[in-house]
């Protein structure tokens, strides 16, 4: 019989301390929707008080009760260099001295773009948001705008942030229009997008034998980042390629996740496969909000004020934030030998769960690709157990089976065996409710 988990992880007594985190939470629930900003910050899926984060420091976030955790969440993906890089600091720190947001461009906007365009060969021109929401509403826009054309597809448990249009849900059967995941969403404000399996290249072409000439862009993440770890079916991205060319659509790819995570550059350019437009967040503004949509020149022209595709924002391109972005770039240019550091890194703690879990007799399927990792309990109660545990232990993964687990730079290799450690003892003990070894 299964054993009730009984512990959370340590709380630390520390003067006035003592339980700030619970406290804070508490009252974040009074003044913010659920405590948070954003929905899987609530912990709902593992069910136990979220973290609330005090700061953080290379591979380590802190909360408010004085523990501190290996983080492999790294803000969803942003913090490539670890947290609080100091060199990134001081960049952004100078920027700031220089005022905050000026509605004109500013020479570190054009850098930034350089060296984004200068890494990732097929982008002539880029356009800067704030967010990968943005990006991809930006892009999606324009290749509509192109063409004068209505219908995209995406494919099923992808994520390209949270318009209203792509939060269409997945499904069988081909071409059906489908139903949004999400009130507040008109059917019709979604009639036009259509969700597709991944990999199913025979519905993919009965699509286009109806739709073609009506189809502006097919939009996909080249590595799936939303739905755990999906590795990524390269002939089917060749697919994506051909047919899209063979119907005049655009071929989309959502970078906002594995753009520089892999490489220094985009995941595209490391299989030849050539999108016509990526779209790129997280990693290029070093942990400030930003976004960023780019491709030909030819294409992006055709955004206001130059064409006729409307796109615009307050905040684009400030001045900290790219900052910040240029400072991590150049980082990770000269650091880029961490990238295959990092995917062992990836590739031990997967060996780690794949081992311990046999060993334990249970069934957990683990994905990994690159610096990305992914686990998937058959019971979802297990895998909870087992978040309680490594929590306890100061690991903090992603509190969900479908977020993508993340390695920066930051990283050591101390940091990992450490967490191999963990993952060994929760596994032996989710049965046993205990958090004390
Ligand atoms: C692949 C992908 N596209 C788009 C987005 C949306 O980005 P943002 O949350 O910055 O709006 C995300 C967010 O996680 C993402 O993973």
């Amino acid at each position: 019989m299964r054993l009730m988990w009984l512990g959370g992880r340590k709380k630390v007594k520390k003067g006035n301390l003592i339980m700030q985190n619970a406290q804070l939470y508490k009252e974040a629930q009074k003044y913010l929707v659920a405590g948070v900003n954003s929905p899987v910050r609530t912990f709902n899926y593992v069910g136990c008080e979220p973290i609330l984060a005090k700061k953080g420091e290379g591979s380590r976030i802190y909360d408010y009760d004085g523990n501190n955790y290996i983080d492999y969440v790294l803000g969803y993906g942003v913090s490539m260099l670890g947290h609080a890089h100091r060199e990134v600091i001081a960049k952004t720190k100078t920027a700031l001295n220089s005022g905050f947001s000026f509605g004109l461009t500013n020479k570190s906007e054009i850098e930034l773009a350089k060296v984004i365009s200068e890494a990732i060969p097929f982008i002539e021109k880029i356009r800067f948001v704030n967010s990968g929401t943005e990006a991809v509403m930006g892009a999606v826009r324009l290749a509509r705008g192109s063409f004068k054309r209505n219908k995209i597809i995406k494919f099923k448990n992808s994520y390209h942030g949270h318009a209203d249009y792509l939060l269409a849900q997945a499904g069988s059967g081909l071409a059906r229009l489908k139903k949004s995941t999400s009130s507040g969403v008109p059917d019709d404000f979604i009639k036009h997008t259509i969700v597709l399996d991944y990999n199913d290249k025979e519905a993919l072409t009965r699509v286009f034998d109806i739709y073609g000439y009506d189809i502006a862009a097919v939009i996909v993440e080249p590595v799936g980042g939303n739905y755990g770890v999906i590795e990524p079916d390269i002939g089917f991205l060749q697919d994506l390629r051909l047919i899209t060319k063979k119907y005049k659509a655009l071929l989309i790819f959502d970078e906002v996740i594995t753009g520089f995570r892999f490489l220094f550059g985009s995941f595209a350019q490391s299989i030849g496969v050539e999108p016509d437009i990526i779209c790129l967040g997280k990693i290029i503004g070093g942990g400030l909000p930003i976004g960023a949509f780019a491709g030909k020149a030819f294409l992006m022209d055709k955004l206001a004020p130059l064409g006729d595709v409307y796109q615009a924002s307050t905040f684009a391109g400030g001045p900290i934030v790219m900052q910040a972005g240029l400072a991590t770039l150049e980082l990770l240019k000269n650091g880029q030998d961490a990238y295959k550091r990092i995917s062992r890194f990836s590739a031990i703690i997967a060996e780690s769960i794949r081992k311990s879990a046999a060993a334990n007799s249970l069934e957990v399927s683990i994905s990994q690709y690159g610096s990305l990792f992914s686990l998937r309990f058959s019971e979802r109660e297990d895998f909870c157990a087992f978040y309680k545990i490594l929590l306890s232990k100061g690991i903090f993964f992603a509190p969900s089976e479908f977020e993508a687990n993340f390695i920066s730079f930051a990283h050591s290799k101390a940091d990992i065996d450490a967490t191999a450690g963990a993952v060994k003892y929760a596994l032996e003990n989710i049965y046993q409710g205990s958090n004390n070894g």
